[in-house]
């Protein structure tokens, strides 16, 4: 797997992510839910270059021009329901591209015994497609294997691209060994220290789900 730390570079993509992280920020809701959707989009334009592209002649008012465009059939799908508000940065950028939803859930536990479930999955047909399995957090790198085992059931895509907006190195590390080959990226705007006994990522910014839409029971 490659991995594309977007982070890395200067640009106004850690000023959304230092929003993002920062809890007096984290206070407004609507601005946390936001930044991570301005984070998906600058992540979806960067990706965007990966893609394959053939020209395509547009009608002005004036004359033709022919225009590359991108060919692939871009299939974003996320993770219920952490995932929801980065979803919407893709789709704001890929605004044609069909959509996918896996429900997964983790019983809270130790990071070294952590148990998720995965309870639905709505697709579209994946064989041949580009699929942009996009969640915020890569923690254990558990939920996203399993998220993409269930895609799996929709057919096989051609292209896979893993994209988080915070990974932990463990996540990375897991995500490395169940995709060993270079056909799949994983893009990242972070890499952090580490996940906690709770498999919280540390520095992190704390819970992506509870901040987006509120606590849960
Ligand atoms: N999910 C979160 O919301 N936060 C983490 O730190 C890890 C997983």
């Amino acid at each position: 797997m490659k991995v594309v730390n977007l982070g890395a570079t200067n640009s106004v993509l850690n000023t959304f992510m230092a929003e993002l992280r920062d809890k007096q920020f984290q206070q407004n809701r609507t601005l946390f839910r936001r930044n991570l959707t301005r984070i998906g989009q600058v992540m979806a334009y960067e990706l965007s270059k990966t893609l394959s592209y053939s020209d395509t002649v547009v009608e002005t008012p004036l004359a033709e021009k022919i225009v590359s465009t991108y060919d692939d059939h871009i299939v974003v799908g996320t993770v219920l329901r952490a995932g929801l508000a980065f979803h919407e940065g893709f789709l704001e950028v890929f605004d044609g591209a069909d959509n996918a939803f896996v429900a997964a859930y983790r019983e809270e536990g130790s990071a070294d015994n952590l148990k998720i479930h995965v309870d639905y999955m709505v697709s579209p047909d994946l064989g041949g497609a580009t699929l942009l399995l996009v969640d915020s957090m890569l923690a254990s790198g558990g939920s996203m294997e399993l998220a993409y085992q269930a895609l799996l059931r929709a057919g096989k895509p051609r292209k896979l691209h893993l994209c988080v907006a915070i990974a932990a190195p463990e996540g990375v590390q897991h995500l490395k060994e169940v995709f060993p080959n270079d056909d799949v990226t994983l893009w990242t705007a972070a890499i952090d220290d580490r996940l906690n006994e709770q498999a919280y990522i540390v520095p992190g910014l704390g819970d992506a789900g509870d901040l987006s839409f509120g606590e849960k029971l």
